[in-house]
Parts: structure tokens; sequence; C-alpha cells
């Protein structure tokens, strides 16, 4: 039995062959070799010790690792791949959720916000949200009726839609209102410990991740998170770990999390400890790898990854991933969903490009199992696809901002709140 069976009993009891196990080995594939690209040639295991659990007020996670928050991505069927890839130890974050919408009870939202079966533990959510009212209906009903165990709140996006209505990545240009907005959601939380992800800055002339990290820990926070890249750089050039490690100078009393290039479970090991963080969140990495949570285990309690999976085994994840959004969504848009996936998972093995074009209006599970039925299952995983380009990367922007948005930043201020956003 492997992790990608429907009928897999609880992770922490699976061993990579399916036999029951009591130790931590994660489920993965069998055959082949680990990879490690160049940039992680001479990284040694931990030393026992070395990597401690992440503490988020009462939500101990260890080994540190979360999964971003991805908008269109991190559904509950994403999040339960990769938890079945990683025994349930990490920490899974929903795609952000638009507290107004939510709050409002919009049916698309409401699925979107909701937790797969297996969700049982570390519900994790992340709201959206510009004014402090809506944030905390939303999170007093998240925690109240939907019994969650974290919510992280979204300081980081920089799509034009939303930067422009004050939202996302435009907040913490605004200290009184990130204060206020963290302050209000906090309350509302009780003792269910709240988080908050933000950029650097705006750009490189108006950086705040300092003051932003600052706030979070005087309001209450339970932990920050660093995407080390401006809402300008959007997703472009290389993550600035020097930032992750200047805020964990800086912010003292509550866990920095670390965010940006992870692509390798190398990469963690290696930003734990040039930064000095106290966990990893990990975001393009996975798209169409979820197994990397795995991988991401072992490493950071100090053994060898596990193999990565042949051409085989990913066609196996990537139609175990579809059932998963079909019995989720519906085959419909389910399949809608899927066609994006494909790509990544398939990126970087041979002549696997010419499948590409069908596979991206693939409607049913049957017409996805015929696609790919003629590809060869023999092929190991290619080098290449664990640093490929899988999303968003590439741009910068002129960060759109509402009007005098920059003038007298220290003032209060007051947001309407968007109706419902897609993130970024
Ligand atoms: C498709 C996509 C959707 C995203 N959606 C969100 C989101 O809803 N909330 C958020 O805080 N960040 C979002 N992000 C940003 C990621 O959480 C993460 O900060 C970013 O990808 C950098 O990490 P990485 O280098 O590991 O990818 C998104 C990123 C991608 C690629």
């Amino acid at each position: 039995m492997s992790p990608l069976d429907p009928a897999a009993p609880p992770p922490d009891r699976l061993q990579a062959d399916g036999a029951a196990t009591s130790d931590t080995a994660e489920p993965g594939f069998a055959g082949g070799q680990a990879l490690r690209t160049a940039a992680n040639r001479d990284v040694p295991l931990p030393s026992p010790g070395e990597i401690r659990p992440l503490r988020i007020g009462p939500l101990e996670v260890f080994p540190p690792v979360v999964l971003a928050p991805m908008a269109g991505i991190t559904n509950a069927p994403f999040r339960t791949l990769c938890r079945r890839f990683s025994q349930d130890r990490c920490l899974y974050v929903s795609e952000m959720i638009t507290a107004r919408a939510f709050v409002e009870g919009h049916a698309r939202t409401l699925q979107l916000a909701s937790f797969g079966p297996d969700e049982t533990s570390r519900r994790s959510i992340q709201l959206y949200g510009t004014h402090p009212d809506t944030l905390a209906a939303a999170t007093r009903t998240l925690v109240e009726e939907w019994g969650v165990h974290h919510i992280d709140m979204n300081f980081g996006c920089p799509v034009r839609k939303v930067t422009a209505s004050g939202g996302g990545a435009a907040i913490p240009a605004r200290p009184a209102l990130l204060a206020k907005i963290v302050r209000a959601v906090v309350q509302s939380a009780g003792a269910v410990p709240v988080t908050i992800k933000f950029r650097k800055g705006i750009d490189d002339s108006l950086l705040t991740f300092l003051d932003a990290g600052r706030i979070g820990e005087a309001e209450g926070a339970r932990a920050v998170a660093l995407h080390a890249r401006t809402a300008a750089q959007l997703y472009s050039g290389e993550a600035d770990w020097t930032a992750i490690g200047e805020l964990k100078q800086h912010v003292r009393s509550i866990p920095v999390l670390g965010n940006g290039d992870v692509f390798e479970p190398w990469d963690a090991l290696r930003m734990l400890r040039q930064t000095g963080c106290d966990g990893v969140v990990v975001g393009r990495g996975c798209l169409g790898r979820p197994w990397l949570f795995g991988e991401l285990c072992a490493v950071l309690e100090g053994r060898e990854p596990p193999p990565p999976p042949d051409l085989g085994q990913v066609v196996d994840t990537l139609r175990e991933h579809a059932r998963l959004l079909v019995g989720f969504f519906g085959e419909k848009h389910g399949m809608a969903q899927i066609r994006k996936f494909t790509g990544w998972y398939l990126k970087g093995f041979p002549g696997t490009k010419k499948s590409l074009p069908a596979l991206h209006l693939v409607r049913t599970l049957a017409e996805l199992d015929e696609l790919l039925a003629p590809l060869p299952r023999a092929v190991p995983y290619p080098l290449v696809a664990l640093r490929a380009r899988r999303c968003k990367d590439g741009k910068v922007q002129q960060v759109s901002l509402p009007q005098g948005w920059l003038d007298c930043r220290e003032a209060d201020i007051e947001v309407e709140d968007p109706a419902e956003m897609d993130g970024g």
C-alpha cells in the first residue's frame, strides 16, 4: 500500500512499501536514487537536536515545515496529498480566504475554506481582508464553529487588484492599520494562535518587514513569516534570505518563519542554518511535487531523503490528486483544477511535452487515464525538474496602491472590505 492509496492506514503507521511500522520513515517511492543539485551537493545532514520543533502557541510542529498558502493550490485535496507524504507532521495552510465573502456565506468561499475528513488536527486557514470588524467576525466563526487550530493572515499578496484596494502587501505600509487588524483577529481567536505573513516591503525604497515583525509581536501574533521579496519583485530573482536573518534578530519573543526558494529539502536546511529562523514555509517547490514534504521530513530529522518517484509513480500521484479534487469539487470543477498541475507533475520528463495540450483540456478522470496511459513508467525523475520554473516567476511590477496610500503613513486609516479576491 502506498501514500496514494485512499484506504491507506493512518500515516504514522506506513513505511515505503506500505507495511505497518512504528518508526518515522516516510511513505515514499521504492527504487531510484535521492537527488541533489549542485547548490546542495555538500550540505551535511543535521546533527541530533540541531533542528528544533516549531512552537506556534499551543501547536508543536516537527519538523518545522509549513505548506505555504497558495490560492488555487492549497485546497483540502492538495493538503491531503501533502499530509500523506509527510505522515501529517507539518502544518498545511489553506489558500487565502476572503473574510467578507466567508462572513457573507458565499458558497465558493465556504467550500475553499472547508477541510477534508482527514484534517482533524492542525486545521490551518489563511484569512485575507482589510477591515478589522469583518476579519474579527470571520475569525470567531472559524474558531467557534469550524474548529480551526491556526489562523494565518495575508499581508503579502502583491496582486494588483488586491494592493490597489489597500489589501495584502499594501497593509504593512500602513502600520496603524496593520496593528488594528492583527489586534482584532488575535482577540477574536482566543486560544487559537494567529500568525502573520508578509513580504519585505512595497519595493526597495519602502521596506517594512522589520516594523511588520515588531507589530505582529506586539499585537499578539504567535509567529511571523517573511516571504523575502518585495511586492514589486513578485516572484522574480532570488529570495533574500539575509532579510530573514535580520528579522530573526529583530523579533525575539515569537518564532520567525522563512519563506522563499525552498525547492529541495537541503534548501530548507540551508535556510534554517543561514538565517537562524525557526521554520520554513514551502510554496512553489511542491507544485506537482507533494512528496517534497516527505523529503523535508527525512532530511530535517537527520535521514537521507527517500528517492523521488519515477514517471509511473508521478503519473499515479497525478491521478490520485485528480481523484481527490473530483471527490471534493465534483468532476467538472475538479478536472478544471487538475489541468494546471499536469505540466508541473510532468516537468522535465523527456517526451512528455507533447501530451500537455490535451492534458490542459482534460474533462474527465477517464480521459485523464487515457491520456496518461501511453507514457512509459520506468523513467527516472529528472534532476532538472527540482529547480525548474513552476509558477509566477520572472516578472516585476510597479505596485498599485490606493490614492495617497503612502502619504502620512503613520496615520490611522480605514479601508472598505473587498468582496472576493484570488491570491498570489
Ligand atoms: C500560485 C500561488 C498562489 C499563492 N497564493 C498565496 C496566498 O493565497 N496567500 C499567501 O500568503 N501567499 C500566496 N502565495 C505566495 C506563497 O505563499 C509564497 O510566499 C511564495 O510562493 C514564495 O515561496 P516559494 O519561493 O516557496 O514559492 C502564492 C504563491 C503562488 C505561486
